[in-house]
Order: C-alpha cells, then structure tokens, then sequence
C-alpha cells in the first residue's frame, strides 16, 4: 500500500479532512510528554478531531530507551481497553520513536488498524515517518522486532520544529544532508546555503527543503521497498557513523545519531574521492559546512582498531571481514556495496582528520 504524503503548514484542516475521509469507530492520539506540551494544544486549537472530547490520548515517555516491548503493551493495553476495532485510528503525533512505536502497535492490533502520522522532529519527517517501516527495539538490540506497513498518510509541517533543541534539529539535518548527496548537486547547494541553526522565521522555505529530502527517500523506497539493493543506498554515511556512535558510547559520551551520520558521510565522501573520483570541491564544502555546524568528532590513529572492529560489526555486511560501505561517483551516482580494504578505511580516517584539523 502507497502511503499518503501531504505537505502543509495547515495541519489541523488537513487532518480532519482525512478523518472525515477515513471514518474510523473511534481515534486515537499517541504522544510523549513533549509532544503533549508543545504540539498537541496547538492541534487541539486547530483541529476538530484533536479538539474532541472522544479522541482518546496516549501518552507514553520520551526517548528511544522506551522504544520497547514495555511501552508497546502500554499502546496494546489502552486500544484493547477501549475496544478500539478493526477500523479504528491511532494518530502518531512524535518524532520518530512515537511513529516507529505507534506503527507498530497499530499495524499488529487487530492485524492493523488505521493510522495517520504526523512527524514533529525533523528527524521524523525526513526519515523515520516516511518509509513505511516500523519498529521496537529489543533484547538490546535496536530496530529488532517491526513491520513493513505505510500508515494511510502522513503529515509533513514544519511549524512544529522550533521547540525542538538544536541538538535535535541539526540531527535531523543530517540525513537531509545525506538525502541530497543521493540526489544532485542542486540539492546539495540548497541545503549548504540555508542556514538551519538560525533559519528565516518563514517556516516554508524549511518546508520546501523539507519535501525535496522526502522525495528522494520516497524515489528510493518505490524502488526498492523491502531493503534488496538501492534502499541500502540510504545506509549513506551511516558505517562509519554507526562505529562514531558506538566509539562515543564507548568513551561514556554519546553523540546524537545525526551528528555522526554527517561525520561518518565526511570519511565516506574521502573514501569516494580516493575509490570513485567523487569531486574533491564538493568535499571540502561540506567538511566545512560540517565543522561549522557540527563542531568536530575527535579521534586518534589509537581509535583505528576499534573504529574497524564496530565498522566489521555493521549487520549491513555480507561476507565476514569485508566492511559493505555505499559510495559515490558524484551527488546523485551511487555505488552500492563498496568493500575497501582496511588500509584504505585507514587511510580515509588519516584524511578526515586533516581536513577537519584534529
Ligand atoms: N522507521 C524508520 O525508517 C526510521 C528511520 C530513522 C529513524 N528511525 C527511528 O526514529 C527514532 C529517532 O527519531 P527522533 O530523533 O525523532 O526521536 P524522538 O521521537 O525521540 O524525538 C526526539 C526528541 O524530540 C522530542 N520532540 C519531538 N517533537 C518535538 C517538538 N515538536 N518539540 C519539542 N520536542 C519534540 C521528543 O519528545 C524526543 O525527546 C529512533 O527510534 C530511530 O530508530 C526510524
Ligand atoms: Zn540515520
């Protein structure tokens, strides 16, 4: 099933349209406690459906620790308790742990109830609301345990993101900023030259850029739904910023994900350069735009083994011992299933540290 996207600053007339369209028995509204505070009076303003005294909330906590087995009961719990029925409707008003979650919980209840994503992290928008997968995180593992299943249609607005923290905002850029390398140069220009740390107070420039990253994660995602070739391409950046992320955990302090994903596409675009000609330009533009917004990600030739040990960890990997990387000839020409040898992953992480002058 294709899902609905929809583009639009005007959230509230948008969603009961589609409920009037839909007409479930009943609604339901999943948050967190930030979510709650900051999107929901604004629908409840703007939107009969949210405004309705019959619209049942769940409210579970924040954050991908509770993206788990635990909460997902709490979700069960309160659709069973309700009698939510096979036509029922759960709206995922979160970043991407409430679309994930909700997702979930919805496309397993009675083998799937109806369900509307409105994404409010950037994050959510750009990635994790979109591709119609859906996920918890188990026995430790992350993403364990999940569907394939396009919710009936999603919201995409940016007049939710400025309460999230830079933190958040940057983090999402990140995959924009991988989204556009997977597109064109133009792309690219768009995003190096807006300046999301301190954005232009009208919200649809955002909303524009917004809807171009979601183009392209849809154009991958049509071809390729289920994860066989090109939808790997959207791994971009992300085998060395797995190991990033896993070398800060290490050191006892976390990075956000997308932080690393930018870091991680800098090595990717050296390995690029040196394997697939991609342009040295463009490499050093975003090795800047990355230092300028994103600050450094510190290392030393004695993290080279560990950074290669999480890196041979990576489940994207098909055969033991040979690190799977997708690389680039130039913005938009992807090489998929790159295997470089250690020294040339060494040799990449020598590079990366002079550019960005550790
Ligand atoms: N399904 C997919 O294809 C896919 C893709 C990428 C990521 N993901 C998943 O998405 C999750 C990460 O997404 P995320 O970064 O959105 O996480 P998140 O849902 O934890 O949101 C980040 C934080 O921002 C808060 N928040 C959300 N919207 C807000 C707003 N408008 N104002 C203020 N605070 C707000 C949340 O409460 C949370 O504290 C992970 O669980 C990851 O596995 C899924
Ligand atoms: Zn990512």
């Amino acid at each position: 099933m294709q899902q609905q996207l929809i583009f639009t600053n005007q959230v509230g007339e948008t969603l009961d349209q589609l409920v009037t369209d839909i007409n479930p028995s009943s609604v339901f509204v999943l948050v967190d406690p930030n979510t709650a505070q900051f999107v929901l009076p604004v629908l409840q303003a703007d939107s009969k459906v949210i405004a309705a005294e019959t619209s049942s909330v769940i409210q579970i906590p924040a954050g991908d620790i509770h993206k788990d087995l635990d909460t997902l009961r709490t979700i069960w719990q309160h659709l069973s308790d309700h009698q939510a029925s096979r036509s029922a409707l759960l709206i995922n008003i979160g970043g991407g742990v409430i679309t994930d979650m909700g997702g979930f919980a919805a496309s397993t209840f009675k083998r799937g109830i109806h369900t509307i994503n409105i994404p409010t992290s950037l994050l959510g928008a750009v990635d994790a609301a979109v591709g119609g997968k859906t996920a918890i995180n188990f026995n430790g593992i992350k993403n364990q345990i999940g569907t394939f299943a396009p919710a009936d249609a999603v919201i995409i607005s940016s007049i939710f993101f400025p309460t999230l923290t830079i933190q958040e905002t940057l983090s999402g850029y990140g995959e924009m900023i991988k989204h556009a390398l997977l597109s064109s140069e133009q792309t690219l220009n768009d995003l190096l030259n807006y300046s999301i740390k301190n954005p232009p107070s009208d919200p649809d420039r955002l909303l524009a850029l917004v809807k171009e990253s979601v183009s392209v994660k849809e154009n991958i995602v049509a071809q390729d739904p289920t994860e066989q070739n090109l939808r790997r391409s959207l791994n971009l950046g992300h085998t060395v910023g797995h190991a990033f992320e896993a070398l800060a955990l290490k050191r006892h302090s976390p990075i956000p994900h997308g932080y690393a994903v930018v870091w991680g596409i800098i090595v990717e675009c050296i390995l690029s350069n040196m394997l697939e000609g991609f342009n040295s330009e463009i490499l050093y533009r975003l090795a800047t735009y990355a230092k300028d917004e994103y600050g450094i990600f510190d290392i030393t030739c004695d993290d080279y083994p560990d950074l290669l040990q999480f890196m041979s960890q990576d489940k994207k990997n098909i055969l033991p011992d040979l690190i799977n990387f997708t690389l680039l000839r130039a913005p938009g020409d992807i090489v998929l299933d790159v295997t470089p040898s250690h020294d040339n992953i060494t040799a990449a992480l020598d590079i990366y540290r002079d550019i960005m002058g550790i």
